[in-house]
């Protein structure tokens, strides 16, 4: 029987509707396609990594580039009485300069910044992981809402990020299944806060990906206008 999350569930507590700034470009589905990674990145700047052991959404490690304070930490902002945002760089960055830079250039106010190494997980044992994140602890209203944007950076297209919006009952609702692919290079902005998410990796060795917690508003808005697929 595929586990399905109830009411008892940690994610429903998380607040949906606040006052914070949030994104058009978000409001029908909570997520945005973006064009492929436009730089190339060198493996090194994932593989070369200091990882910690830090379980989210499966067996996972994480690797932190940018956290509240510059330590190697996994722990959320709020451990340390801080909102997702005025991240910054760890020990780690250096190593990762093509990844630093590009988080940089987005031009938004950013929270923390790692790479996942996920091991292979079906969709049966995925969905035990299906969760929203809790992106806006301490975040003031008025202020910008905190989503999160991913770069992936091994090859799975057979995987997928498997996305769903609340139903009346504030649990997933099948019937808003959304799908988004991970081949190389994909990259794609979520509002986590509000989806409902976890990643079906079908592969035979760990997936790596890029994460960013970045503030939703104008400077974001410009850069994800610049990011978007061109039409064919
Ligand atoms: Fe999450």
């Amino acid at each position: 029987m595929t586990f399905w999350p109830t009411r008892d569930h940690w994610s429903v507590a998380i607040p949906l509707h606040t006052d914070h700034v949030r994104l058009p470009v978000l409001a029908d589905t909570g997520f945005v396609q973006l064009a492929p990674m436009p730089v190339e990145v060198p493996a090194t700047e994932w593989e070369s990594l200091e990882y910690m052991d830090w379980k989210s959404g499966g067996d996972t490690n994480f690797a932190p580039l940018a956290s509240a304070d510059g330590e190697l930490d996994c722990r959320g902002f709020w451990d340390k009485g801080k909102t997702d945002k005025d991240a910054l760089w760890t020990s780690n960055a250096a190593k990762a300069p093509t990844l630093r830079d590009y988080v940089a250039g987005v031009g938004a106010n950013f929270g923390r910044v790692r790479i996942i190494k996920l091991e292979p997980q079906d969709r049966e044992a995925a969905m035990r992981s299906i969760h929203r994140d809790d992106n806006n602890r301490f975040n003031p209203e008025g202020e910008g809402w905190v989503v999160r944007s991913w770069v992936e950076l091994t090859d799975n297209p057979d995987s997928y990020m498997l996305l769903m919006d609340n139903g009346p009952d504030g649990l997933p609702d099948p019937a808003t299944e959304r799908r988004v692919p991970l081949p190389r290079g994909a990259r794609f902005v979520v509002d986590t806060q509000r989806l409902w998410h976890v990643v079906v990796h079908n592969g035979t060795a760990p997936r790596y990906a890029l994460i960013t917690s970045f503030e939703s508003g104008p400077a974001l808005e410009r850069w994800i206008d610049s990011q978007l697929p061109v039409a064919v």
